[in-house]
């Protein structure tokens, strides 16, 4: 097990965080869906991006003071009983042989240690409101460490959001590997799902297609809950339900993507369950693709992540617009937001171990410029519910397209183009 790739990362705090500072991180808990029946454990994605260490109720310490980096690492103890139950601990002494931490304690002992790691730092830094009862326990601690000697300095607690969130923002190689077979296993699943849908007629049942798909190509966990919405269920932007059967004439969105290795993908489909789209469905679904593409091709280095969103309104009204949906000059309706009532969510959001990942939007008043290395979802789409005030022929057609796309030097790379959004393309696959 090398675990230098998650040293060189703690290491690289240096240069963000200030001089006599700590930073901490908090790890997960177990969680539990009913009684004592616990999920499978997912360490935090700020936790795990620092330390590669996947065992729950653990905690990091960064120490940045004159002499460099110190590393500290609080961990579950060796408990013999607990292993025969639960499985092997590393305990303190394997945090800091495997997982190459400075110094290593048990996670028992941190009310006794953190105040004295605290004291004499001028700031502790960490995620504020992140994690349920952790804004207490350093406002604890805190005060205990300023109050060690009536001389104790005080220290300033400050939020660390984005100075976490933003060292994950663009990807290093050993990412990118990971987030390709992630985006590999997704579309593979989704072709397989076009292939098949003609003779499946449920929704519940697609959703079980995925999971079976993704997992045995190495993606237990879903990134995310799909979405798998047949005909108006589309329309239902967080539809979850996926209990409903499918009618031949409707369109199936599936928004589903797996994680691997602890990163996800994130991929939407729209496609025909008879396998041929309607007039009317086809009319949309190239508004959305044409959206799609002018979007991905703002993706490089130098755009701001408003130039995809831009643009991929303009096309939207302008097809609306086409099809006598919207009526009116483009300019003055696209100023006025009329597309929101079809499109009222946003391009996308940044994917890497969480689906929406972290990472800032925004640098001081400016939007965020797209660099290398940073992964970014492309989701358009239009929704047209049946209580909305259109012709008929209109009503219960949702269509959204979503790739996953990886800024590099010279503009992007669609990680997800694998699995068709081309409708001739779609269609010739399920036939
Ligand atoms: N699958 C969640 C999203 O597309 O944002
Ligand atoms: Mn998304
Ligand atoms: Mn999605």
């Amino acid at each position: 097990m090398d675990n230098t790739i998650y040293k060189n990362r703690r290491n690289s705090l240096k240069e963000s965080l200030p001089e006599n500072s700590v930073l901490l991180i908090p790890g997960a808990d177990m969680q539990y869906r009913n009684a004592d029946s616990a999920y499978a454990f997912r360490q935090d994605s700020n936790f795990y991006y620092f330390s590669g260490f996947c065992e729950p109720t653990s905690l990091i310490a960064i120490v940045n003071n004159k002499d460099g980096i110190s590393t500290i690492i609080f961990v579950p103890p060796k408990d013999k009983l607990r292993e025969i139950w639960d499985g092997y601990r590393a305990g303190p002494i394997g945090a800091v042989d495997d997982f190459l931490f400075d110094k290593a304690y048990d996670n028992t002992q941190i009310d006794t240690v953190m105040p004295d790691i605290l004291n004499g730092s001028n700031q502790v830094l960490y995620a504020i409101g992140k994690k349920s009862g952790f804004d207490q326990k350093v406002i604890d601690w805190t005060t205990q460490a300023g109050s060690k000697d009536r001389h104790s300095k005080s220290i300033n607690i400050i939020d660390a959001s984005s100075l976490l969130g933003n060292a994950r923002l663009i990807k290093d190689d050993h990412e990118i590997s990971l987030m390709r077979k992630a985006c590999d296993i997704s579309a593979e699943a989704h072709i397989e799902a076009m292939k098949s849908v003609k003779s499946i007629d449920s929704e519940q049942h697609i959703e079980s297609l995925y999971c079976n798909e993704f997992s045995k190509r190495g993606g237990r966990f879903q990134a995310y809950t799909p979405i798998v919405a047949g005909g108006e269920n589309a329309c239902t932007l967080h539809y979850v339900e996926n209990n409903q059967n499918l009618k031949k004439s409707d369109l199936l969105l599936v928004d589903a993507g797996c994680e691997y290795e602890m990163y996800a993908s994130d991929i939407t489909r729209t496609f025909p369950v008879s396998g041929k789209f309607s007039d009317e469905q086809l009319k949309i679904y190239e508004i959305v693709l044409e959206a799609m593409n002018a979007a991905i091709d703002q993706v490089k280095p130098g755009n701001d992540i408003m130039q995809p969103q831009e643009i991929s309104e303009r096309v939207i009204t302008e097809g609306l617009i086409r099809i006598g949906l919207l009526e009116g000059d483009p300019e003055e309706l696209h100023k006025s937001g009329a597309f929101k009532e079809f499109y009222m969510h946003k391009i996308g959001h940044w994917l890497g171990l969480d689906v929406h990942d972290a990472g800032d939007y925004m640098e001081g008043d400016e939007y965020m410029k797209f660099k290398p290395g940073m992964i970014t979802t492309i989701e358009p789409g239009i929704y047209i519910s049946s209580s909305m005030d259109v012709d008929d022929k209109w009503k219960g057609i949702g269509v959204r397209i979503e790739d996953d796309i990886l800024v590099t030097k010279d503009g992007n790379e669609n990680l997800t183009s694998k699995v068709p959004s081309d409708p001739k393309e779609i269609e010739s696959l399920m036939s």
